[in-house]
């Protein structure tokens, strides 16, 4: 019977997503250091991104999977062939989660050896302090104790969404893409601050916090983001002239071609 107090999570690959799961679990003490283990294509590189976090290094991918229970695949999608085909059948045994984009449950079907115990999902970067969204698709191999350790991880560093296999792409947009969107939103408020007077850091730190409260009042309190916004327009005042000038600008129509344009990007329409 496995538990999250004693489980060992091995990344294989540990870049810009490997470390911001890892830092999230850390950070929400889901884990401790020495459950992670964690291999690079450099070992050089590898070795300082572990010790920093007092995880262990760990040469090679075999090493990793001797030493975990739960393996996290986190290299790029063109890397994930050649970093599992020579593992084997030491990969039945442990709970797979993988995190690569446009690799979901049919594609590792093709490459693992048969009777491994997979689930492919798409996390965001804000796992790394425990409010990331992590979208899961529905089809998955891993057994019933499994899939319970690898929610509880992944719930431990914010949401996890389970979604079709044909919605992962939509969903992980907005979970994974509009971050980048948001933060251009953030960016360009920061602006109008400092052009009307407001230090730098204290328009980056307001606008920061607009954005970390609207979101938490709105899935805390399941209010319509349309109720939220009539909330704070009050009749002829002066949040109501700000909300016409964003629709005089196409704000909405911005942010829905922006997803198409991703979704153009995919394939898809
Ligand atoms: N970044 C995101 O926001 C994001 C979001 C969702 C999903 N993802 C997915 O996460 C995966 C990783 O993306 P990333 O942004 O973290 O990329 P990354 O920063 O380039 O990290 C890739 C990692 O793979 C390692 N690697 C290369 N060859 C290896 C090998 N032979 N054995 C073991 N590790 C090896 C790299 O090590 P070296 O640096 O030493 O070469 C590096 O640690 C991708 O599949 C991506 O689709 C990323």
């Amino acid at each position: 019977m496995y538990n999250v107090t004693d489980i060992k999570v091995g990344f294989l690959g540990f870049g810009n997503m490997g470390q911001a799961i890892a830092d999230g679990l850390l950070y929400t003490k889901t884990l401790q250091p020495d459950q992670i283990y964690a291999c690079g294509g450099s070992y050089g590189r590898l070795k300082n991104n572990a010790e920093v976090r007092g995880i262990h290094a760990c040469y090679d991918a075999k090493e990793v999977v001797e030493a975990s229970d739960v393996l996290v695949i986190a290299v790029k999608p063109g890397m994930v062939e050649p970093v599992l085909s020579p593992l084997g059948a030491l990969l039945k045994e442990k709970m797979i989660l993988s995190v690569v984009a446009n690799y979901l449950f049919e594609d590792y079907e093709k490459i693992l050896p048969e009777g491994c115990h997979h689930l492919s999902t798409i996390p965001n970067t804000p796992v790394s302090v425990g409010e990331g969204i992590t979208i899961c698709e529905k089809k998955h191999s891993l057994t019933e104790e499994g899939y319970r350790i690898i929610m509880e991880l992944l719930s431990g560093i914010g949401l996890a969404v389970e979604v079709d296999g044909d919605q992962v792409n939509i969903a992980s947009t907005i979970s994974g893409c509009a971050p980048a969107f948001a933060s251009m939103f953030t960016e360009a408020l920061a602006d109008a601050g400092v052009m009307y007077g407001l230090p730098r850091k204290m328009a980056y730190q307001l606008a920061g916090q607009m954005i970390t409260g609207t979101g938490k009042l709105m899935t805390e309190s399941g209010k319509h983001p349309g109720e939220m916004k009539d909330n704070v327009c009050s009749p002829g005042g002066t949040t109501i002239v700000g909300v016409a000038a964003l629709e005089k600008c196409g704000m909405r129509a911005a942010v829905i071609e922006a997803v198409e344009a991703v979704m153009d990007k995919y394939g898809i329409n």
